[in-house]
Formats: structure tokens, sequence, C-alpha cells
């Protein structure tokens, strides 16, 4: 049974963390191209998207107050990430921590879950981003025919010049009469994977500069909205006034609105801030990991929480909340404004906004697939690295090909939830770990320390777990079944090819 919980050693992690050469990742990554790389992960379907879906169905202007919780919970996840990050650079991210500190049964249920965050959310985000993909090209009277663009059996219509599910139809607008299709499979969002994959073999740096320019142009385009959005409201009042009264609207009585819909906005729009702890998958590419790491990690998660705060006020000033349960809520927020280019440019920024996202998704869950692979827990050929472009080019392509099916033929409704759970679910076990590694190796350099230990961690447990049960019960059962199938992966292959496992005992201890 303690076989099950032995704990990597830390001479072996640090070992691994100082390894060099051509079978290794390459380190090219500044700290500000860490930031950028957690910007890049972090704004995306959740602000563009989910935002207004927040608003109308859960919380109502105080879905700002819903973003203010959820970051309050990654914040001290974060804090706990930091540390980890500085004192074990390795590209494994959550589960090497686990690995570390909770032992090896812990780990591979935290790398199996971490495919839940990345694989399943660079599916979510692909799935959103054929939707703004599409709706971009219909503006340009380009359109893809409409039954490669949507999971089979979705029923679409043709409305104002593109095609759309019916559900997203405004309020008021029947079907009837309107040219109708059905969903086949969602090409666009099978090939939009593919193609940051390929990016992703050729190589860390170029994916790296790529993305750098992209977070540009996103950070622009929220910026622009921001001034455009919160100068029309300096202007009308009157209206921002009538649209934030009441601020948190009375509850409904099935636990929508008033304070509980709060925490339901957060546990929805927490989807938002996924991505900064994306940061540490890439520890192993950074230059000085150890100070960079929480740079990267907390920076990004400040800036975007900032971000969200403003843009979610502004949004509910400009438009009732009440109609903001569409599938680009900024975009129909800044069409208030009456500014004519400002709907075209919104769905530029989500276009590329959402496709750095997968990048860096797609980027850590190879990551953490090629530090289980190196334990022995999975397969060799997921830590191959390729000769010429120094990339775990075949994890790279596996993780690629399976996460471009799902889009292609699920739907995405349940997905960001699912995500989320994951994800909540990994934060919660990263805390616990930052408090077991202060009270087993309290000596241990750490060039980031987490303040206030323990109480930042117990924080950050408790908020974890707060949001987690304000998930529907389907979400919980999914995440159950997954991790099962995990545990029957992990008891038939990973213990018996585990490297740790094949330490002595008597070395184990260091
Ligand atoms: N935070 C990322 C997004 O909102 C996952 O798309």
């Amino acid at each position: 049974m303690s076989r099950l919980f032995r704990v990597k050693p830390m001479s072996m992690l640090s070992q691994e963390a100082g390894e060099q050469g051509e079978h290794t990742l390459k380190r090219s990554l500044g700290a500000l191209n860490l930031i950028t790389l957690g910007i890049g992960a972090i704004i995306g379907a959740g602000i563009f998207v989910l935002t207004g879906q927040a608003a109308a169905l859960y919380a109502g202007p105080a879905v700002s107050l819903s973003f203010v919780l959820a970051g309050i919970v990654c914040a001290f996840a974060g804090l706990c990430y930091a540390e980890f990050a500085s004192i074990i650079p390795i590209a494994g991210s959550a589960y090497t921590y686990g690995y570390a500190t909770l032992g090896e049964l812990v780990a591979w249920i935290i790398g199996w879950d971490l495919g839940l965050e990345y694989g399943f959310g660079a599916a979510t985000v692909a799935s959103g981003w054929s939707g703004y993909f599409t709706a971009l090209l219909a503006q340009m009277h380009i359109y893809i025919p409409p039954q490669l663009t949507a999971t089979p059996g979705t029923p679409l219509v043709f409305y104002q010049d593109q095609w759309m599910p019916v559900a997203s139809l405004p309020m008021g607008v029947v079907a009837t009469g309107l040219q109708h299709a059905t969903g086949l499979f969602n090409l666009v969002a099978i090939l939009v994977v593919l193609a940051i994959t390929t990016v992703l073999v050729i190589g860390i740096k170029e994916s790296a500069n790529l993305n750098s320019v992209i977070v540009v142009v996103k950070l622009g385009i929220v910026g622009i909205f921001i001034v455009i959005g919160g100068y029309f409201l300096i202007r009308h009042p009157d209206l921002a006034f009538r649209n934030w009264h009441p601020f948190i609207p009375p509850s409904d009585g099935h636990g929508n609105f008033g304070l509980n819909g709060i925490a339901l906005g957060a546990a929805s729009v927490f989807f938002a801030y996924i991505g900064f702890d994306a940061v540490s998958t890439a520890a192993q590419e950074a230059k000085n990991p150890q100070k960079d790491m929480p740079i990267g990690i907390l920076g990004s998660l400040a800036v975007c929480t900032v971000l969200y705060i403003i843009v979610s006020t502004i949004l509910t000033g400009l438009k009732n909340y009440k109609e903001l349960d569409v599938a680009a809520p900024v975009a129909l927020g800044i069409k208030v404004t009456g500014i004519g280019w400002g709907e075209l440019l919104v769905n530029i920024g989500a276009v590329f906004g959402l496709g750095t996202v997968m990048l860096v998704m797609l980027l850590g869950q190879s990551r953490v697939f090629f530090s289980m692979s190196k334990d022995g827990l999975l397969p060799k050929w997921a830590s191959t690295i390729h000769p010429k472009f120094r990339t775990p080019w075949i994890s790279t392509i596996a993780v690629g090909a399976v996460v471009a099916i799902m889009p292609g033929f699920l739907p995405i409704d349940q997905l960001s939830k699912l995500v989320n759970i994951g994800t909540l679910l990994a934060f919660t076990i990263v805390c616990a770990g930052v408090w077991v590694l202060r009270v087993r190796h309290p000596d241990l350099p750490r060039p980031f320390k987490t303040p206030f230990v323990p109480f930042v961690p117990i924080m950050g447990i408790i908020t974890a777990v707060f949001l987690m049960t304000r998930l529907p019960a389907i979400t919980w059962e999914v995440l159950i079944g997954w991790l099962l199938v995990g545990l029957v992966i992990y008891f038939g292959y990973s213990r018996k090819h585990s490297k740790v496992q094949a330490i002595p005992v008597a070395k184990e201890a260091d």
C-alpha cells in the first residue's frame, strides 16, 4: 500500500531540472515570454463567451463580483503554484508537484485529471473558435457549408446574413420561415486544432513568438472595448445606472441570482481564468525558471483579473444582463456604442485570442504527458524529443489528434464545466502539496515562498472545493468516471513501469 504513495525524490527532480543537451527541451523563454504565454492561455472563451451567459442566467450585473470571487480562488492557487514552480522547475506542472509531495498515486490522478483541463479545455475553446471564425467569415460574405461547422444533429438557421444554431436566435425571433441545415461534424474546429498542433511540433520558441504577437492584438482589442465602452458609459450615465440596477438581482427561487447566483457565476466564469497555471508546464523551457516562473504565473493572473472585472462591469452597463445570453456578448455590447467597426474588431480579437488559448493548452497537455512518460508512467514514445525541433513531437501529435476529434463531434455546453471541475481538483491538490512540502522539507531552498502558510493553502482548498460544489451533478459524475478510467490505466500499466517504484526503498529518503 505504501508503495502507492512513494514520492519522487527531490534529488531526482533537481537532476532532471538541470539536464541539458539535445534530448532535452530548449531553454528559450524569459519572464515577459512567460507572462504573455499566461495571458495567451487565459483570455479566451471565458471572457468572450461565458461572461454574458453567467450574467444573464446566474448573477446579473454582479457577474463582476463573480469575477472577483473566482479571481480570489485563483490567487490562492496561483501563490501555491508559484512556490512549486520556483522549487521544481519541471515541465509536468501540478503532476510533478503532486509526485514530489503526495506520492505516485495522487500524482497519477492529478496528471490524468490535467487531461480534463488542458485536453478538454483546448477542445472546448476550439469549438468556440469555430463559431467566431464562421461569424467573421460571414461578415465578409464567405460561407463555409454550415453542415461542417457544427456537431452532429445541431439544428442551424440562416439569420441576418449568417448561419447560427437555432438556440442562439435572439429572443422573439421564430425559426420557421428561415433557411435550415443540420450539423454533420465541426470540421472547422478539427482543422484549427491540427494547424496549431503543427506549429507546436515545429518549435517552442516559434510558438512563443507567435503567441506574443497575438497576445498584443488580443490585449489591444480588450483595451479598445474598455476605452470605447467606458467612454460611452461616462457620456450616458443614465443607461449605465438603469442596467446596473439592481446590481444584485433578487434570487429567482431556483438558486439563481442573489448571493448564490454570484457563486454560481463564479463557478462558471472560473473558466476565464484557467491558463495561468499552464505557464508552469513550460518550466523546462524557461531560461531562469526559479525567478521567472512566479512572475509569469502571478503576473498574467493579475493582469487578467483586473481586465475581467473592468470588462464585465462595462458590458453589463452597456447592455441589460437579461439580453446577454448570446454567442458573442462582447460584440453585442460594443454594438450599443454605435461604432460600426467595433463588432468586426471584437470578432477578429476573439478568433486570434482563442487561437492562443488552444496553443498553450495543447502545449501544456503534451508537456504533462512528456513528464509522465519520463517517469515511466506512460510509454516511452510520449517523451521522445524531435532531434531537429527539440519538441516532444510524438506526444504533441497524439494529443492534437485526440483533441481534434472532440470538438468535431461533441457538444461544448457541458465541456467548459468539466474543464472547471478538473482544474479545481488540480488546484486543491497543489494547495495541499505546498503545505505538505513545508512540513516534510522545511529547509528546502524556496526562491519564491507562498505567504501565510498554511492559511493561503487552506483557503485555496476551501474556496476551490466550494466552487466545485456549485457545479452540476453530471459534471461530478463524469469527473469520477474519468478518474476511474485513469486508475485502470495506472494499475494496468503505470505502476509496473514506474521509475520511482524501481528505486530501492533504502535510497528513497533524501
Ligand atoms: N481561460 C481560457 C478561456 O477563457 C480557458 O478560454
